[in-house]
């Protein structure tokens, strides 16, 4: 396993459908998937890219997905750098399974949600997904594209 936080492998583009149907956040008490996910190592998690690139890259528990895309130069923008006050770290879990695990999103996150290009029913914000044991494996899509509104008041420092 490779270093925390580090890029793991690359490959293709495999084309592989979201699964939408039964959403319900929040539910993710029980079963815990093990995979490499031992505390203080970090868990695997694939970055899907917009061209179809997918990353595996190691995340540590803790860390937000938003952090953990510019810790390996994935394309999520994160202009409010995780204050809810944008949509541009939009993501769409591709299991439910894995979407059903996460915490239920508070309303300051549905609503930048809502501002979200191409929303499903499985889009989350990247920086409110903090990995954990059991998200061990979840593969995060980045959409096509994000609508970028102007956050008043507020200058990015890393854009
Ligand atoms: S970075 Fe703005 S809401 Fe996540």
């Amino acid at each position: 396993m490779a270093a925390a936080g580090g890029l793991l492998q690359q490959g293709g583009c495999v084309g592989e459908e979201e699964q939408g149907v039964g959403v319900r956040r929040g539910g993710g008490s029980g079963c815990v998937r093990e995979l490499g996910a031992e505390e203080g190592l970090g868990i695997s998690v694939t970055f899907v890219c917009k061209d179809g690139e997918e990353k595996l890259v190691e995340v540590p528990i803790g860390m937000s997905m938003l952090e953990a895309a510019h810790e390996n130069d994935i394309e999520l923008e994160g202009a409010c750098e995780g204050s809810l006050a944008c949509s541009t770290c939009h993501v769409i879990v591709t299991d439910v399974n894995f979407y059903n695990k996460l915490e239920d999103p508070v309303d300051e996150e549905n609503d930048m949600l809502d501002l979200a290009f191409g929303l499903t029913d499985i889009s989350c914000l990247g920086c409110q997904v903090v990995a954990s044991p059991d998200l061990d494996g979840i593969r995060l899509k980045l959409p096509a594209a994000t609508v970028h509104f102007k956050v008043d008041g507020y200058v990015s420092k890393s854009h």
